[in-house]
């Protein structure tokens, strides 16, 4: 059995398999199909100081090997979190870590503060990225002054492990890591969806309701793989890659390309057991290629 656990700044991972905001719930969810705690951790469900509704449906919609969805970050706020949230899943072994959104970098950081008050919560993963609300999300996603605005203040009151998600409707976006990186960003994941569009030719209308929403699925990994390999190139800190994983060859693709660790997202919804196949899978790999430690393997890409 190879060493499977790996470190983000100063967060330490039982492994490098961890799930995707979005997609599955706050992890209790899933609890009777899978022991949650065999997981590396848990990216809780996107959380906005306020309530937020989400978007009117249709808002999902099913495209070849992959699904476009424009949700946009219904919950029920980050006071509901911290009172009927926290308490049922703080003892976790696991780590939970809260995927924080807004809507004015002001919203993002009275987030952020409020989780920072939470003891079992030992990170927070900056949603710079979401495609699908009208104010804020994306749009400081997309340039480097903008994602380091957000970050830049969230740093100041935020002291745990801060990890910045990146969004790939960029031309480069290793500009974007960059700039996180130098705000004090302890980690990046990469990536959030890719901006798509359906259309009904019977009703000749867009499917969602939104007109476009974020792809996701297998059909985006060559494009998230690419991109984690080129931030792999351009920045220091450790790299949590996502987009499309279905298997454990997926992972320790990702793992090779420079990731530290992965987050399993869509494929949940396919197979609740996919992210424990994934551990097994990795761990088999490593034994049969003769690395001690899976973190031996990142970036070990040989180009
Ligand atoms: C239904 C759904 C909801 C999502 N909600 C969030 C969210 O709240 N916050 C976030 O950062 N990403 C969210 N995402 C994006 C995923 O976390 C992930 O970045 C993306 O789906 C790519 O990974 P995948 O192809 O493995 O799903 C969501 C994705 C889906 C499919």
């Amino acid at each position: 059995m190879a060493e499977l656990k790996v470190n983000i700044g100063k967060l330490s991972l039982k492994n490098p398999v961890t799930t995707a905001s979005g997609t599955f719930g706050y992890g209790t969810e899933y609890a009777d199909f899978i022991d949650i705690e065999r997981l590396g951790g848990i990216f809780v469900k996107g959380t906005t100081i306020e309530p937020r509704e989400g978007n009117a449906y249709p808002r999902m919609a099913e495209t070849p090997s992959g699904m476009l969805n424009a949700v946009g970050l219904q919950n029920k706020g980050a006071d509901y979190f911290v009172q009927s949230i926290y308490p049922d899943i703080k003892d976790l072994d696991t780590n939970i870590i809260v995927n924080v959104s807004g809507s004015s970098v002001d919203t993002y950081v009275a987030c952020a503060e409020k989780i920072a008050s939470l003891k079992h919560i030992p990170a927070i993963e900056l949603n710079i990225s979401c495609p699908n609300i009208k104010k804020g999300g994306m749009a400081f996603g997309v340039t480097a002054s903008g994602a380091a605005e957000v970050v830049r203040a969230v740093r100041k009151v935020y002291p745990n492990v801060l990890i910045v998600k990146l969004s790939p409707n960029v031309t480069d976006i290793t500009e974007i890591a960059k700039a996180v990186e130098g705000e004090g960003a302890d980690s990046v994941s990469l990536i959030n969806t890719l901006l798509g569009m359906a259309v009904d030719v019977k009703k000749r209308k867009p499917v969602l309701s939104t007109i476009t929403g974020g792809l996701s699925g297998p059909c985006v990994k060559p494009i998230a793989l690419r991109m984690v390999w080129q931030t792999y190139k351009a920045v220091k800190i450790p790299i949590i890659g996502l987009g499309g994983i279905s298997n454990w060859q997926d992972a320790v693709e990702f793992l090779l390309a420079g990731a530290t660790a992965i987050q399993v997202g869509t494929y949940n919804f396919i197979d609740p057991t996919v992210s424990l196949k994934i551990i097994d899978g990795i761990d088999k790999y490593c034994d049969e290629f003769g690395f001690k430690t899976v973190s031996e393997l990142t970036g070990t890409l040989e180009v």
